[in-house]
């Protein structure tokens, strides 16, 4: 049987993963990956992180199974991170969460939500979206279409494009959102914009699918759920994928959340039975023990308080490297107007080079960013600006 396989190329993000780690080159950079890195090129675990763990040393005493839909607690305190704890959605007992296996279970479990919905749904995403978006749902047996978005030329959004194509949109179909930082371009909605594509959701019924995976990664953990809030109120149903990959800092503790909003309690009871059928299906039961270091964390004041500062930290070192590397290509000669970058919100921003121009910083200078010339700002420290400032004037 395995004699048919044709090979299948490697990830466009995780493959650049094994190159740069058997690059031998004294001043390689990692601008690949999504992970956050502190000055000295370190992915730390937060201190507030080491405490949950230990608390939960102490205090675990069982390893009994959990249950499709995971830790109830978990699941309520990632809703009130979300919504916000008086949202309306969550007054009304309209939303029902379930933990998953990082953000990418979570969207894998929506789309397998959506397909028992209406299995001839379209699902709409941004063009650009993350690359995983496009390969997970049409894995789940979904069609993927694209709608404009980011302005490659002027490093802007296409907002009266993206309008344009939602407005062709009917209530059979889903449009994937991101709900802050968006990966890969770095380009968000504003406020005012949200508030226009909300009424558009709403008038035009479609479902939208919200995926936030850098909450607290933008302006803060509540600004960057402005387009959630907004639309949870304003709709009858809804999907949300949030990661706790990026602001707990757990990526391979597999820990996420999806929630479902209906039109009322009822319907999010029948929607619930769907979302632990499908769970059963796809993996029977999310990992325990990411959900129980953010629920120990949630659960206590003092440990989310520690837990923001310690995002805060963070968003700040992200956005000092925005501003860090417009600088430092100006100080190096670059005409080109790089200004964008500082202006872009998260994790990612991209670069706006050539394809020949991406391969030339790998193969010469040993600087690892995506194709699209998608670049992670977290990979970016006083250290190896410089080099890297001077390397992409090389090549521009
Ligand atoms: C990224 O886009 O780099 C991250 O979300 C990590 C991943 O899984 O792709």
């Amino acid at each position: 049987m395995l004699n048919n396989l044709t090979a299948m190329p490697a990830d466009p993000i995780l493959g650049l993963l094994t190159q740069y780690r058997e690059d031998t080159h004294p001043h390689k950079i990692d601008l690949g990956v999504g992970v956050y890195k502190d000055p000295a090129g370190h992915t730390p675990i937060l201190h507030c992180v080491k405490t949950a763990e230990k608390i939960r040393l102490e205090t675990e005493t069982t390893k009994v199974y959990i249950g499709p839909a995971g830790s109830p607690q978990f699941n309520q305190l990632m809703t009130e991170l979300a919504f916000g704890v008086d949202h309306s959605a969550i007054i009304t007992n309209r939303i029902r969460t379930v933990s998953t296996p990082g953000g990418t279970g979570a969207l894998r479990v929506a789309g397998d939500f959506i397909k028992r919905c209406n299995p001839n749904a379209v699902l709409w995403v941004s063009d650009p979206t993350w690359a995983n978006h496009i390969g997970l749902f049409e894995a789940a047996g979904i069609t993927v279409k694209t709608y404009p978005y980011y302005d490659y030329d002027n490093q802007t959004l296409k907002f009266d494009e993206m309008m344009s194509a939602l407005a062709q949109i009917g209530p059979q179909d889903v449009v994937l959102l991101h709900a802050c930082c968006h990966n890969p371009s770095g380009m968000d909605l504003t406020c005012e914009q949200w508030d226009k594509v909300v009424a558009l959701t709403k008038a035009q019924g479609f479902t939208p699918l919200i995926d936030m995976a850098y909450q607290g990664f933008g302006d803060g953990v509540d600004q960057d759920a402005y387009g959630v809030r907004q639309m949870a109120a304003a709709v009858d149903n809804m999907i949300l994928c949030s990661s706790c990959s990026k602001n707990f800092g757990l990526y391979r503790e597999r820990i996420g959340s999806c929630s479902v909003i209906a039109k009322d309690a009822h319907s999010a009871n029948i929607a619930q039975s769907v979302l632990l059928y499908v769970v059963r299906c796809l993996y029977s039961m999310p990992p325990a023990h990411g959900a129980a270091i953010v629920e120990t964390i949630l659960g206590s004041a003092e440990l989310t308080k520690q837990w923001l500062d310690e995002l805060k930290v963070m968003r700040d070192r992200i956005n000092g490297n925005r501003a860090m590397l417009v600088a430092k290509l100006k100080a190096n000669g670059v005409e080109r107007d790089f200004s964008f970058i500082a202006r872009q919100k998260g994790m990612f921003s991209f670069l706006g080079i050539s394809p020949e121009q991406v391969a030339r910083l790998q193969q010469e200078f040993s600087i690892y960013m995506v194709g699209s010339s998608r670049i992670s700002i977290a990979g970016i420290s006083e250290e190896n600006v410089d080099y890297l400032a001077k390397s992409i004037a090389k090549v521009l």
